[in-house]
């Protein structure tokens, strides 16, 4: 059961200690451990990536939503899926990606320095259907500005192999609550929502 009396330095803690795992298992180890804590811990960070997100594809997609196949890519505990009310349609979770499948593929909270590899873009883009959506979300804090930076560049090359359009950039000014000595107050993240060609 969730522990309910976590404090902000609790949650701190939890997420400098992440720093230590730098491998893709003990990366996904670590979420699996904090699972319990996740989403109260989440919340003490002010952590509204998952809504911003969802509200930003609802906004913008004009397919049927009630037919509509969504992956949430890298879920965690499922806070993407349960704004799903947004999108009004089904949402997979699901390691099976065959190409062409997804009217909306979305990865919220794990494309940042030390979590998903970059690799994953493209991979992203083959599993969505001609037509459909792409949402990513990065955070834009002192130590992920290289990574930031590297997944503009890929989202450009694919906008030149006209592979994809976009259909909005958000950078948003509080993103989340700061956990590192090099940031303070809130961090800033963005979300780059884009159109299959
Ligand atoms: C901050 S959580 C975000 C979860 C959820 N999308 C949300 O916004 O609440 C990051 C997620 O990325 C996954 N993840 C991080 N690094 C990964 C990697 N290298 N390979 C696969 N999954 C990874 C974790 O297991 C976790 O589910």
């Amino acid at each position: 059961m969730a522990n309910s009396s976590r404090t902000f330095s609790d949650v701190r803690n939890v997420i400098l200690s992440a720093h230590k795992n730098t491998g893709a298992q003990d990366k996904v180890g670590f979420y699996d451990t904090w699972a319990e804590n996740y989403e109260q811990d989440v919340a003490l960070l002010d952590y509204r990536a998952p809504l911003l997100a969802a509200e930003c594809v609802s906004s913008f997609f004009r397919g049927d939503r009630e037919k509509a196949a969504v992956l949430d890519v890298a879920c965690g505990t499922g806070l993407v899926s349960a704004h799903r009310c947004l999108f009004g349609c089904h949402v997979a979770i699901s390691d099976c990606c065959k190409k062409e499948t997804y009217d909306i593929v979305i990865i919220v909270g794990a494309l940042s320095v030390g979590q998903v590899p970059l690799t994953v873009i493209r991979e992203l883009w083959d599993v969505t259907k001609p037509g459909g959506y792409v949402c990513m979300t990065t955070r834009g804090n002192t130590d992920n500005q290289e990574y930031k930076a590297e997944l503009e560049q890929l989202i450009r090359a694919l906008e030149e192999e006209q592979k994809w359009s976009r259909v909005t950039v958000v950078e948003v000014e509080e993103w989340e609550k700061a956990v590192s000595e090099q940031d303070s107050g809130y961090i800033p993240g963005a979300i780059y929502l884009y159109q299959k060609s």
